[in-house]
């Protein structure tokens, strides 16, 4: 698989970057930082964006509220500033990042990626942020590190969402070192041409895992640990039996109470056929060689 080189040139060296690569790049700025285009790169998709007034009022953050409209509409009542990320558990090198500093940090990069909801709708959403690898690298985990554990913000103030008693709040989500290390793996940190992300959809960090449900892709994060056991995720605590831990997008395992074998793409009319991780199965099958994805749902 092609990689993208080395990662040590600051984000402001793209373009040599991409010259290297023999690319058509061209530097980016919007909200003051930098960051590389997708277009006509490994990480562009032929199919049409979903609009971007779906993406933002269309979503799922229960810290929002309940309803799809919910989080657009109670957006302006969550503000990310400041924001640290702390980053620690089974690693050499513990750090606590402000979010300024992990922009100037790491080369952003635009991917257009399909997003899965485990409801069967989906849709097409640029992103901007840098391989999740990226940061794991620089804090080095070591081989108890087994295992990627994430926690979303827990202010029931900016997030009143989190008063609601059913849920057992924080957010938590949790990967596989592999797929955590897999590059693929987004920490997105903008979206749409901006380096921003609308709190409704998980201002101003979040995860962005496209071959995999969209509820393992967690919002507005600020812990991110490495550890030796399975971490517990927030839908195998509430439904253990409806919500697996690698939760692979797959249309031959249907939920307990719906089919998985389509999908209402957003702004289209028909239904589409849901492909075997989402459409990276060429680039993530050989995570789960040999093993049993009806049991390792
Ligand atoms: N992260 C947090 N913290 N809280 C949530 O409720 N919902 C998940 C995921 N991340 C959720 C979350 C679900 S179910 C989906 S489908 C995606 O976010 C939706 O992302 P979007 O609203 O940006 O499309």
């Amino acid at each position: 698989m092609l990689i993208l080189g080395a990662r040590d040139p600051a984000y402001r060296e793209i373009t040599s970057q991409a010259d290297y690569l023999g690319r058509r790049r061209f530097l980016h700025l919007a909200a003051g930082v930098a960051f590389a285009p997708a277009a006509g790169g490994r990480f562009a998709l032929s199919e049409p964006q979903t609009a971007k007034k779906d993406a933002t009022s269309y979503n799922n953050f229960l810290e929002l509220g309940e309803s799809k409209e919910a989080p657009g509409e109670n957006a302006h009542r969550f503000n990310p500033k400041p924001w640290t990320v702390e980053v620690g558990g089974e690693v050499d090198r513990p750090a606590r990042f402000d979010l300024n500093d992990l922009l100037k940090a790491f080369p952003l990069e635009e991917r257009v990626y399909r997003l899965r909801c485990v409801e069967a709708w989906s849709m097409v959403i640029p992103w901007i942020g840098f391989p999740l690898a990226d940061l794991l690298k620089r804090v080095g985990p070591t081989s108890r590190g087994k295992y990627v554990e994430f926690i979303t913000l827990h202010d029931p103030a900016r997030l009143p969402g989190q008063r609601n008693p059913l849920y057992p709040w924080p957010y938590r989500e949790g990967l596989r070192i592999d797929e955590a290390m897999h590059p693929l793996t987004l920490l997105a940190v903008g979206m749409y041409g901006e380096t921003q992300i609308p709190a409704q959809n998980g201002a101003p960090i979040r995860l962005v895992v496209p071959w995999k449900y969209g509820f393992k892709s967690i919002k507005s994060i600020v812990s991110i640990r490495l550890v030796e056991a399975p971490p517990k995720t927030t839908w195998g605590m509430m439904q253990p039996g409806e919500y697996g831990f690698f939760s692979n997008v797959n249309p031959e395992v249907d939920h307990p109470r719906w089919s998985q074998k389509r999908e209402r793409r957003i702004g289209e009319f028909l239904k589409r056929e849901t492909l075997m991780f989402n459409g990276y199965a060429d680039q993530v099958a050989h995570l789960y060689a040999g093993q049993d994805l009806r049991k390792d749902y």
